[in-house]
């Protein structure tokens, strides 16, 4: 099915099961345990093993010799696989990192060695008798240093310019009577999703089975199949449950690639999970940024010029953070420059983490706006309602599909209770606390994807569906359950969805926050396609034949879906293509975080005291569902602004902190009572089924706010993130 024109009513509309909120299915069996993750799946096969990892001791530089003898006659060990047995190994599209694939050391804790036993605790044991002589060679560690050598990028990461130009911008900022002119720093984070990287690889004669922790099953057997070089079709993954991924499990990592490698080596099922303290260092990252905004608007407040030049560092071939995607969108102004560079490092390589590019881009962009609304004397929320676009500001022709921005605005500040905030910094003071409120915009593309889905009726009226859609801790296969129910016109409960496995209809999967619009689009299609072929065999007429209540009905007559199946399954299988329309609109999910926290006079302490997002991302499928999702992405932001970020060692060339007791995240006593709410609309330039996105809507423009308030609450302006303590105490306003 190919979707290329405004979407007009179908059954979706109707809303009697999309739009509501269920639980999720699979709730139970997580609260329970019992749902099965990667490492979990111990009935696979009676002889799994276990490998082990190890990564390189040094962060650049060569392999002068690998002794493996006496780890190869440690207890229980099997076998151990380094560059000399592991066969020749590529890379995949979507990451640049190389695994055991030379004597070249090209980061710190780069897989060199897999050591592979009988037990978890023998592999373990084993590896540390691997004995490895390095050669070190000087290497690129520290951003900053590179600022003035870097090349102009030569790929931006997920497509899209690296440089943008509309009027003249240089002149317009020059003349501009006001202007605000700062750099901000984003460091390297880490996803730290709550489920590791972990693998069981099988075998099967040329065929290989992977259950996996996996976002994207397409790209990862795409991946897979580039790297061990076999064709794509022999490899099947299966992610039934996955604890979290947040873009780090975007496609395949080293679990996978060396579960898969040492299976074929020792001839068995292998086993491999990354141990929390190799995953900073051996997998990807987001890449620090060191991002200039320039702004310049005219004494009533409009903004004349529009300037965002970032820097980020790789791997060579490595992609660039896209930070400057939201700059060039969501805010009006003639003259306009965005710019992105990339600087070679020899760390780990930096890739997709929690909204790639709008996250960190509005890091920056949203504290200049709080800067410049200061200096106009302007209160930050008209500010931004004043320099609102109905039209893609840099393709004047192209107007987005839906933008309620300026309502997320509007209904935040007045659930928020903006209008009480005192604009002078530093005036709120209760006890030992100063108090300050902060807000920020958001906006986060919504992109979708061809996506495909299988649905059986059986006799019994029950629809299966599969897709290889992963759930990530979404609410995937609740709202693919909604899709199908409301298609069909039966309760969420005559349905079963699968998903997560390769063999199943393909879809983008979790990532860029296009899964929902996807597959719930996939479904749509394959569900029309059933309601035809159900119509056929009762002999309806399907333009004329409604589906309600588990009823078929045309005309006078109305018979049970089930009888449709009564002499055979139901199979149909579709998928939905989409056209022209992402073109013609710029379609975006928009968004307005407020914030208010409380800094301790005397000790810096942050705490934040009460936070809310308005989202606007078409009809939301499942509100209970979506609000999860943004509450997530809410305390993610808390971590952003307050606390998260790798410290590069700059001579030894490594992340410091590569665990979780030196990464820190927010935990329940860091994040309040988080309020969601969404804004009413349905965008039928997006797909049959109007629903956008949320995950990553809910992050974007949250750490800004938070950022923003701690300088109403100190007036001590904060532009290298993590906003802590050490940065503003000695600034502190003197109180007694
Ligand atoms: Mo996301 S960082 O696109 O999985």
């Amino acid at each position: 099915m190919k979707f290329d024109a405004l979407a007009g009513p179908n059954p979706v509309d109707r809303l009697t099961v999309v739009g509501q909120p269920h639980d999720r299915f699979e709730a139970k069996l997580k609260t329970t345990g019992t749902a099965t993750y990667a490492y979990e799946h111990h009935g696979i096969a009676p002889n799994i093993c276990y490998g082990y990892i190890l990564g390189a001791g040094i962060s650049k530089g060569r392999i002068k010799a690998i002794d493996t003898r006496q780890a190869e006659a440690a207890p229980g060990v099997l076998g151990v696989v380094t560059y000399r047995n592991a066969g020749p190994l590529g890379t995949g599209k979507f990451y640049v990192q190389h695994m055991l694939a030379s004597l070249d050391v090209d980061h710190y804790h780069q897989p060199v060695a897999v050591v592979v036993a009988e037990t978890f605790e023998q592999a373990r044991a084993a590896a540390s008798l691997v004995r490895i002589d390095y050669v070190r060679s000087a290497g690129r560690f520290d951003l900053g240093a590179q600022l003035t050598s870097a090349p102009t990028a030569p790929q931006m990461a997920f497509g899209g310019p690296t440089e943008t130009h509309v009027g003249n911008f240089e002149r317009a900022y020059s003349e501009a009577e006001f202007k605000v002119d700062e750099t901000y720093t984003v460091p390297d984070q880490a996803h730290a999703m709550m489920e590791p990287h972990a693998t069981i690889a099988s075998w099967d004669g040329d065929n290989l089975t992977c259950w996996t922790s996996i976002q994207q099953m397409n790209w990862g057997t795409r991946d897979l199949g580039l790297i061990l070089g076999i064709p794509r079709e022999n490899v099947r993954l299966v992610s039934t449950f996955i604890g979290g991924g947040f873009g780090g499990k975007g496609t395949v990592q080293s679990d996978l690639v060396l579960a898969a490698v040492a299976a074929k080596v020792v001839r068995r099922p292998v086993k491999v999970a990354l141990q929390r303290p190799i995953m900073f260092n051996n997998t990807i990252h987001r890449p620090k940024t060191i991002q200039r905004i320039r702004l310049g608007a005219t004494r009533d407040g409009r903004l004349t010029a529009v300037g965002h030049e970032s820097l980020s560092g790789n791997l060579a071939g490595g992609r660039t953070e896209p930070t400057t995607l939201s700059t060039r969108m969501l805010y009006a102004g003639e003259n306009r420059m965005t710019r992105v560079r990339l600087a070679t490092l020899d760390l780990a390589e930096g890739n997709a983490m929690r909204a790639p590019g709008e996250a960190p881009g509005l890091m920056a962009l949203e504290i200049a706006m709080d800067e410049m609304a200061e200096k106009l004397r302007m209160d930050p929320v008209t500010f931004r309602i004043l320099n609102d676009t109905k039209v893609d500001p840099e393709n004047p022709d192209r107007p987005f599909s839906s933008r309620p921005f300026v309502e997320c605005l509007r209904t935040g500040a007045e659930r928020f209770g903006w209008s009480a905030r005192n604009a002078q910094p530093s005036q709120v003071r209760e006890g030992h606390w100063f108090v300050g409120l902060g807000m920020a915009s958001a906006i986060r593309g919504a992109p979708i994807a061809r996506a495909g889905a299988r649905v059986r009726l059986d006799r019994n009226g029950l629809l299966t569906v599969e897709t290889d859609m992963t759930d990530i801790g979404t609410g995937s296969y609740t709202i693919v359950q909604q899709t199908a129910a409301e298609m069909m016109g039966v309760p969420i409960d005559r349905v079963v969805a699968k998903l997560g496995d390769s063999s199943f209809p393909e879809t983008p999967g979790s990532g860029g926050q296009q899964g929902a619009a996807s597959v719930t689009a996939g479904v749509y299609a394959a569900c029309m396609k059933l309601r035809q072929v159900v119509a056929q065999r009762l002999g309806f007429i399907a333009s004329e034949t409604e589906f309600v209540a588990g009823e078929v009905r045309f005309g006078n007559r109305n018979v049970s879906l089930a009888r449709a199946a009564a002499d055979s399954d139901i199979v149909v299988e579709d998928s939905m293509e989409f056209g022209e329309l992402s073109r013609q609109f710029a379609i975006q999910t928009f968004g307005a975080h407020f914030a208010e926290v409380a800094v301790n006079a005397f000790t810096g302490e942050i705490r934040v005291r009460r936070m809310l997002a308005v989202c606007a991302a078409g009809r939301i499928l499942n509100p209970k569902t979506a609000r999860s999702q943004v509450i997530g992405g809410m305390t993610m932001g808390v971590g952003a602004a307050l606390m998260e970020e790798m410290a590069v060692d700059t001579r030894q060339g490594f992340f410091v902190n590569h665990d979780l007791a030196g990464y820190e995240v927010p935990v329940h006593a860091d994040v309040p009572h988080l309020d969601a709410v969404f804004i009413d609309e349905v965008d039928p330039a997006i797909s049959p089924v109007k629903a956008k996105g949320v995950g990553e809507l809910g992050l974007t423009g949250v750490a800004p706010a938070l950022a923003n308030a701690v300088y109403n609450a100190t007036g001590v302006r904060v532009r290298q993130y993590p906003v802590t303590l050490d940065k503003f105490l000695d600034q502190l306003p003197v109180v007694s």
